[in-house]
């Protein structure tokens, strides 16, 4: 099939690889002339594992092109993938702006019937709005079809979840719309949920507020932990094992970050309450998501007596591991804390530091996790990069000042941690401390 996906970002240029990859003729639109170019060079955008490599055999085999041109891409294609960021406003609503002005530019350049699909992420009844705009645009006599067609992939394993999604959702107008978008994904042989335009567009947004609220939820079970001596991490083992809860995002840590889970979470409650329908759990979700952070620097003052002048190393600055995208990332609000609170801060990540170092955090910018714990009084870890789960910690209580291990994300064992003369300091779990520091 021909397919143009417009906007080039992390869903975009998967999606856009995907297609080729799986046969199709892919153009990709972006209106930054700058990340046309770099990908025309092929140079990724971003991280993100296999995505480089897949991007460059489909360039090669004439399947994957990239141009800033949107009508020559509406023009050359039978499906349409609007593909754009969905920014939240500062009052939490979803700016549709990008996606309006994509309508825009699809319905100018409407030149035969085309099915429209909405990849994006965008609040219930965009479908009906993407329509509208379009159809005051193009000619009247040329019919056309919204479909909503959410992306589920996660960053760091996106090109995988792409070619292996758990399942496709397509929200379609009707039956025949529906036939084709199921023709174009039938290779991946995954299930397909067929739904009306909203559900699927509810689909979203609820799957994404229902996992932000399992992490908060844990966090929340943790905090008590702390409060009652049970470890967390126990717990969520207990819990994980019943099929009915599940394991997979139960991990206590210092909160959820991203480009989608606090928007998305802040998106529908906002929605909720304009329809008369507060979600009032999303209020909590999210509270307890703002409020982790917080919990983990004051038990950092209170261990350390102050920040005052305190050397804090961090250990992972993207908002999970296997990206450069620093989002919303848990570890900035972190960092920024520190900061308010007087600590001095030295920072490594495997693969955010130039995202970092131009988002204007002031801080040193160090080598590599060792580097970073260099005459520190603690050292933070706050993204659970694999390289991380296996640090020497003989090497690192070697170069560090003091002797505590901030773990944000429980991937160490307290006792081994201890064992090298560190003390440890989790979320949800008891502090062991080592002799020497206590
Ligand atoms: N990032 C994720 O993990 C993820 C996962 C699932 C869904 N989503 C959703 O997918 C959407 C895109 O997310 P993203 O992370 O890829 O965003 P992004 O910000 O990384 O990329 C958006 C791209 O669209 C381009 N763009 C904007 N307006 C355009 C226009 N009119 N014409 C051409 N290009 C235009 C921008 O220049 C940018 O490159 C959002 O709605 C998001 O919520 C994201």
């Amino acid at each position: 099939m021909d397919i143009a996906v417009i906007g080039t970002g992390y869903v975009g240029l998967v999606t856009g690889a995907v297609f080729a990859e799986l046969g199709n003729h892919v153009i990709c639109v972006d209106k930054m002339p700058e990340r046309i170019a770099m990908l025309k060079d092929l140079k990724m955008p971003f991280f993100e594992p296999g995505l480089r490599e897949m991007v460059e055999r489909n360039m090669e085999d004439g399947r994957l092109s990239f141009t800033t041109d949107t009508g020559e891409a509406v023009k050359a294609s039978e499906i349409i993938f609007i593909a754009v960021g969905t920014p939240p406003k500062e009052n939490g609503e979803t700016d549709l702006g990008q996606v309006e002005a994509a309508a825009a530019e699809i319905g100018k350049n409407y030149n035969n019937y085309k099915i429209i699909v909405n990849k994006s992420t965008v609040p219930v009844g965009t479908g009906d709005l993407v329509r509208e705009i379009i159809v005051r645009h193009k000619p009247p006599e040329l019919d056309i079809h919204v479909v909503s067609n959410p992306e589920f992939l996660s960053e760091g394993q996106a090109v995988a979840d792409a070619l292996n999604p758990d399942r496709i959702v397509i929200g379609a107008p009707n039956q025949q719309v529906a036939m084709k978008l199921i023709e174009l994904y039938s290779i991946l042989e995954k299930p397909m949920i067929i739904t009306s335009v909203r559900s699927a567009e509810m689909i979203k947004y609820a799957s994404n507020a229902f996992l932000a609220t399992k992490v908060s939820f844990i966090n929340s079970v943790a905090n008590l932990c702390e409060k009652v001596g049970a470890d967390v991490d126990e717990v969520r083992r207990g819990m994980g094992l019943d099929d009915r809860i599940g394991s997979r995002f139960l991990r206590a840590g210092v909160g959820y970050g991203g480009s989608c889970f606090p928007k998305d979470t802040e998106s529908l409650l906002n929605v909720s309450k304009a329809f008369g329908a507060e979600m009032q759990i999303l209020e909590g979700t999210i509270a307890v998501n703002r409020t982790q952070p917080v919990l983990f620097v004051d038990k950092a003052e209170s261990v350390l007596g102050t920040l005052d002048g305190k050397l804090i190393g961090v250990l992972g600055l993207s908002f999970k591991p296997n990206t450069d995208d620093i989002r919303e990332a848990s570890a900035l609000h972190i960092i920024a804390l520190l900061q308010e609170r007087g600590a001095r801060v030295q920072v490594y990540d495997p693969m955010a530091m130039d995202n970092v170092r131009r988002s204007g955090l002031q801080a040193s910018f160090c080598e590599d996790e060792y580097d970073a714990a260099a005459g520190a009084d603690a050292v933070m870890v706050l993204t659970e990069w694999n390289r991380f789960r296996q640090l020497n910690f003989s090497r690192l209580k070697r170069v560090m000042a003091g002797a505590h291990l901030f773990d944000g994300r429980n991937i160490y064992d307290p006792a081994v941690v201890r064992r090298y003369g560190l003390s440890y300091h989790g979320v949800g779990r008891p502090s062991v401390f080592a002799d020497e520091t206590h």
